[in-house]
This record gives C-alpha cells, structure tokens and sequence, in this order.
C-alpha cells in the first residue's frame, strides 16, 4: 500500500527567486497538507550526507555547493499516494523535459537547479523527515 508522507525541499535557487509563496500554493492546491515545515539552510556536511546517494554521480560536488549555497524551505507533506503524486506535480528532473504546469517547469532554471527535491521512494521519505524533523516538530 502506497504510504501518504513525502519529504519536499524547496531548494536556494527558487528561494532566491522569491518563488516560495507560490510554489506553497501550488502544493497546497494539489491537495497535500503541511505537517512540518522549516526555514533553514543546510551545511555542506549536512548536504553532502542528504544526498549521500549521489556521492560516485559527476554532479555531486555541485549538487552539494548549490544545496548549501542559500536557505531552503523544508516540509514534510500528508496525501493519499503522496510520494507518487508528489513527483507527478514538481515534473522531471530537467525542467526542459518537465510537463507543462509542473513546478519545475514553472519555477526551474536547469537540471541541477531545478527548484524543489521530492522524495523518491515511502521508504526515503521516511529517511528525510527524520533527517530534518523530530517527532515534536509533525502535526499529523
Ligand atoms: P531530487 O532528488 O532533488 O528530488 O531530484 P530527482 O529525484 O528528480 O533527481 P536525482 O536523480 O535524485 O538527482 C538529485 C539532484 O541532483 C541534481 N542533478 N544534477 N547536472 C546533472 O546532470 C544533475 N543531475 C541531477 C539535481 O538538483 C537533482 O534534482
Ligand atoms: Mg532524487
């Protein structure tokens, strides 16, 4: 059974564009529910560690400079399917290859500064939510 819990960031390129307000309605629209949210930026370890899995890809240094380059909005999200359909409306990693309407092509400038994270996987949201939040900070 497909969980209802994704992890979301939305990254410093899109922060710096003032893009926060309306990537939030977006999300809200599309019918998912805030249950934790934060302002905040990430260190280059604690980037690093994020996206661990990254680590032998050739954009990994990069990927880590531009994750800790500015503050980010991180959230974790509550809908039906919501791994799943999460990733449905943020569209593909290239946002040139992104549907219409998605996020990231609304909001994304290229494949590595592309707006938002969406987590992948119930098991990897998990993993993120609890990387980021304690059990104090959700309001299910
Ligand atoms: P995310 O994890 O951030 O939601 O993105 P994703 O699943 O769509 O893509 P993933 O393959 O997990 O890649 C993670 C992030 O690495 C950067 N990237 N750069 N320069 C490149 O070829 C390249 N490929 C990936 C992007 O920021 C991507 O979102
Ligand atoms: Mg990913």
């Amino acid at each position: 059974m497909a969980g209802n819990l994704t992890f979301t960031m939305i990254k410093p390129d899109a922060v710096r564009g003032g893009h926060i307000g309306a990537i939030l309605a977006k999300i809200n629209e599309a019918g998912f529910r805030i249950v934790a949210m934060k302002y905040t930026k990430l260190s280059e370890e604690k980037a690093g560690e994020f996206y661990a899995v990254h680590r032998e890809r050739p954009f990994y240094g990069e990927l880590v400079s531009f994750m800790s380059s500015g503050p980010i909005v991180a959230a974790a999200l509550e809908k039906n399917n919501a791994v799943d359909d999460f990733r449905k409306l943020i569209g593909a990693t290239d946002p040139s290859k992104a549907e219409p309407g998605t996020i990231r092509a609304l909001f994304a400038k290229s494949i590595g500064e592309n707006a938002v994270h969406g987590s992948d996987s119930d098991e990897n949201a998990a993993i993120e939510i609890a990387f980021h939040f304690a059990g104090t900070e959700m309001f299910r």
